[in-house]
């Protein structure tokens, strides 16, 4: 692969979907270079895990700004200083605005701990469980305006079995998130994934509206 893809990642926690992102780009052949990592909390361990990897980081205290679109603003700024073709959001706990959506549409991708449309938001494994579902999992999704709500990539789909909590789930959920969100990243630095008017495009056909499904 002579053509490399540079990535952001944008997160506010641990950061294991980072760190999944960092070990799939040390295959050899991974189109996929992580750039920066940038949080807006400087104690994310995310960060950390981004230092320990040479990747450069960044912190940026929303709270020293007087409004979301002010410090998306700032964001913008420092995220373009790396010139990315890719944005991946983490466990980003912020809501951005819409002047920053856009300015990165058809290159903002979000992992989501649900089955996307179900459960926009948080408490997501608690929520499956209280339904009573038989199938949860997570998702992979372009970023639009709506929250949680752009067009999806990639879903993974795990059995509910009868003695699970929520953390239970959660676990196994994120076992499949560290698998799905390396993929959909891939997919797009190879160029084979991409946004269109109607929705995701995988080797420039139209994905489902569930996005690719793995079933496990
Ligand atoms: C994940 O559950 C992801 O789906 C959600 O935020 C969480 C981040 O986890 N968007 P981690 O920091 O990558 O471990």
């Amino acid at each position: 692969m002579s053509q490399t893809c540079d990535v952001v990642v944008l997160l506010s926690g641990t950061g294991s979907n980072l760190q999944a992102l960092i070990d799939s780009t040390r295959t050899g052949d991974s189109p996929v270079r992580i750039a920066a990592v940038i949080s807006n909390r400087a104690d994310a361990y995310g960060l950390q895990r981004a230092r320990d990897a040479g990747i450069a980081t960044r912190s940026l205290d929303h709270k020293a700004f007087e409004g979301r679109e002010t410090f998306d603003a700032a964001l913008i700024e420092l995220i373009d200083a790396f010139n990315p073709a890719l944005v991946v959001l983490a466990g980003f706990m912020r809501i951005l605005s819409a002047g920053f959506v856009r300015h990165y549409q058809g290159r903002l991708l979000n992992i989501h701990p649900s089955l996307l449309p179900k459960y926009k938001g948080l408490h997501t494994h608690q929520r499956a469980l209280e339904a009573g579902d038989a199938e949860h999992g997570c998702s992979v999704h372009f970023v639009t305006e709506e929250l949680d709500g752009g067009p999806l990539v990639v879903q993974a789909v795990i059995p509910v079995e009868l003695h699970d909590s929520p953390q239970s789930l959660a676990q196994r959920v994120h076992a499949q998130e560290h698998l799905i969100y390396p993929l959909a990243v891939r997919w797009f630095a190879e160029g084979r994934l991409t946004l269109g008017e109607e929705g995701a495009l995988l080797n420039g056909q139209p994905l489902p509206a569930s996005g690719h499904l793995i079933r496990n």
